[in-house]
């Protein structure tokens, strides 16, 4: 049976952008954006065209650039960011506009000082005016993640009348749990008229650290597009890791799902945006961390070094890797230490093992991480081998 395909709307130069001190210039945005459309992301949205000429320009460059994913810009529900947007989408192959307004009880109340109704209405016309300039028009209704069902259904539903194509529902402030989320999703397919001609899209925000789980229940039930960024970056917390709902999708089978990653480019382009914004991710980040392959107790290491699988449920190739690592330690286990010592080229009978392994952790007790040189170091001061027996 064929799956379903997810589509993957890359937000990294938007709201991936919005963290304080990665303010990127175009330069960088275009050589970012050159390597998001090689991943295959389906979308990328390039800027705020509104917010600053800088924004505007990018968007203007970006859209020349890419060739194959839609380029999307992010307005207000207001006719000049929706103007600004059209304009620096003119070069763009495939366009779209990314305009809303809030929609929770919340936002309506303090921060437009507004009703319901007038709410829609605003909803309304910013989707037919963008749609007078592009077809592709995507509309967020910010803060869906704490808007009443009843009343973002019947929002929707009046902007799937006026043409909207892609029902964006941002989880704005990370506050849903999966089940709510998915429950959102599943009620908006079931109540909405109209909403089986158009894509809805999950924007998760990670505030408590569930931005790629309510996105997973958001495509369980229902939704065709992720809202993501690379390495999770993004406002506050951060937003869905591109990375993480890839792989999961890729690694669950079951779940029927799809998308056009080449995943095998998700690490060095992990790598090029820590790069270029100068935020690195934590050793243990899902899929893109510096440990995320990496066994260090004696246990573990005995397991992968038999056998991957009993350690490892993504294979490092599937991302671009060319190795899992496995890094000495005090914890670490005789299996390790000839493991490593053979990769330099040691061949350790069981009896040598004997007279380095204790030598090895009496160095390892005093650094954290032994190395190569380390290694080198042990054997020779050993005495076991008079010269290196085999050449790696
Ligand atoms: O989190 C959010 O609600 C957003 C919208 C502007 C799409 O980023
Ligand atoms: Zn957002």
């Amino acid at each position: 049976m064929s799956k379903d395909k997810v589509q993957i709307f890359d937000t990294t130069l938007r709201d991936g952008e919005q963290v304080p001190g990665c303010k990127l210039n175009t330069e960088q945005k275009l050589v970012i954006a050159k390597r998001l459309d090689l991943l295959g992301v389906d979308v990328i949205e390039a800027g705020f065209p509104a917010s600053s000429p800088g924004d505007f320009n990018s968007v203007v460059e970006i859209s020349k650039l890419v060739k194959n994913a839609t380029v999307c810009a992010l307005t207000r529900a207001n006719k000049k960011d929706i103007e600004a947007a059209a304009q620096a989408l003119q070069y763009a192959v495939k366009p779209r506009i990314h305009t809303g307004i809030g929609t929770s009880d919340s936002h309506i109340k303090h921060k437009f000082n507004s009703t319901r109704e007038q709410i829609i209405e605003r909803a309304i016309d910013a989707v037919a005016y963008a749609k007078s300039f592009v077809d592709d028009v995507e509309f967020y209704a910010e803060d869906a993640g704490r808007t009443d069902n009843e009343f973002l259904a019947k929002v929707c539903e009046e902007v799937i009348k006026v043409g909207a194509t892609v029902l964006n529902i941002p989880d704005t402030t990370g506050y849903c749990l999966p089940e709510e989320y998915g429950a959102k999703i599943k009620y908006l397919k079931e109540n909405v008229k109209g909403i089986e001609n158009v894509t809805l899209s999950c924007h998760c925000h990670n505030d408590l650290g569930l931005a790629t789980a309510n996105s997973i229940a958001g495509v369980q039930n229902g939704a065709r597009q992720i809202e993501c960024t690379i390495n999770g970056i993004g406002e506050r917390a951060g937003n869905t890791a591109l990375e993480e709902v890839v792989m999961i999708m890729k690694q669950h089978p079951y779940l029927n799902l799809d998308t056009n990653i080449n995943t095998k480019l998700l690490h060095s382009t992990s790598q090029l945006v820590q790069q270029s914004m100068g935020i690195s991710v934590q050793p243990n980040k899902a899929v893109v961390g510096e440990n995320a392959f990496a066994h260090s107790s004696g246990i573990h290491q005995d397991g992968v070094i038999k056998n991957r699988q009993t350690y490892e449920i993504i294979n490092p190739l599937d991302i671009g890797l060319t190795e899992s690592l496995i890094v000495l330690t005090a914890r670490s286990g005789r299996a390790a230490l000839a493991y490593r010592a053979k990769n330099i080229g040691y061949e350790l009978t069981k009896d040598q093992l004997d007279i380095v392994y204790p030598q090895f952790l009496n160095y390892a007790d005093i650094k954290k991480e032994v190395n190569d040189d380390d290694i080198h170091q042990i054997i020779d001061n050993s005495k076991i081998f008079m010269s290196r027996k085999v050449s790696a």
